[in-house]
């Protein structure tokens, strides 16, 4: 199948691990001119490294903290000059605290709502005249299962996630009068760094080991397991793809099953 990748011009934030990272190495591998952003300059660099050494084609890695409004202005204005504009956005950054809610502080309530919510929200925003200038583009937003599935333990991660899918939808309904399409997907647990961080929560929370809170969350997935970061990275690029080129304003579940509602 040709997605028609070829040439695009894809941003990544949060491309220097995880999801973010399968995804750029994805994107590159169909010949899209990639970019990734992220905070840390040498993980940036090693993912860079690596996606070249598979794709023969290397990425430009911009340092940004997607929380502050004018490196993500610098970031994109970056993007444009190096790369010639920005045809698709991957929004992969994102860590919600989890845990106890009479627990949770204020401080770890507004850590995580001003990095996934308002950090996806405010690299959309500044991609957008980009976007429009060059006709039309695409934004997939990683969000998460917690959206539409809610856990008492994983509160700031349902609220983020439900406000980003109801951003997602209306944006999609703003801009596609400006060939804009915006999707999001839903993972449930990911093999990544932060799954790790997930479990070690829920274990504190329980008083059981790592090992078993892992068990016992993904027991909750019908697939009986975590995903790999590159079955979710595959979900994103056939969504930016031309092949998805009537598929906007809604969000695709990648979580094995795991969401129990429409
Ligand atoms: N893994 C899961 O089980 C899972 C499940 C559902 C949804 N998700 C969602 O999927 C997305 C990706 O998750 P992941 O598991 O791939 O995460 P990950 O492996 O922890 O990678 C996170 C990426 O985001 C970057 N990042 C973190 N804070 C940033 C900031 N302030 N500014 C810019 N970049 C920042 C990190 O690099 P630096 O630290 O160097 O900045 C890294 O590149 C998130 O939105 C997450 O909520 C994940």
């Amino acid at each position: 199948m040709n997605l028609g990748l070829e040439g695009k011009v894809a941003l990544i934030t949060g491309g220097s691990r995880g999801i973010g990272r399968a995804t750029a190495l994805a994107f590159a591998a169909e010949g899209a001119r990639v970019a990734i952003a992220a905070r840390e300059r040498a993980a940036l660099d090693e993912a860079a490294a690596a996606i070249e050494a598979s794709t023969r084609r290397r990425p430009l890695a911009c340092v940004c903290d997607c929380t502050r409004p004018d490196e993500v202005t610098a970031m994109v204005r970056a993007v444009v000059e190096r790369l010639g504009g920005i045809d698709i956005l991957v929004n992969s950054i994102g860590a919600a605290r989890g845990g106890d809610f009479l627990e949770l502080t204020e401080r770890d309530w507004d850590e995580s709502l001003a990095l996934k919510l308002l950090g996806q929200i405010r690299c959309c925003r500044e991609v957008l005249p980009a976007m429009r200038a060059r006709g039309g583009g695409v934004i997939v937003n990683v969000i998460g299962h917690r959206g539409k599935q809610p856990d008492g333990r994983a509160l700031p991660a349902g609220v983020a996630n439900a406000g980003l899918i109801n951003f997602t939808m209306g944006l999609a309904q703003e801009e596609a009068r400006h060939g804009i399409r915006v999707v999001g997907v839903n993972p449930a647990p990911v093999e990544t760094r932060r799954l790790r961080d997930v479990f070690e929560t829920e274990a504190r929370v329980l008083g059981i080991s790592v090992e078993e809170a892992g068990r016992r969350w993904l027991s909750q997935v019908p697939l009986g397991r975590a995903a790999r970061p590159e079955e979710i990275a595959d979900v994103i690029v056939f969504l930016a793809s031309e092949r998805a080129s009537f598929v906007t304003g809604t969000v695709v579940h990648a979580d094995g099953g795991a969401t129990r509602c429409l």
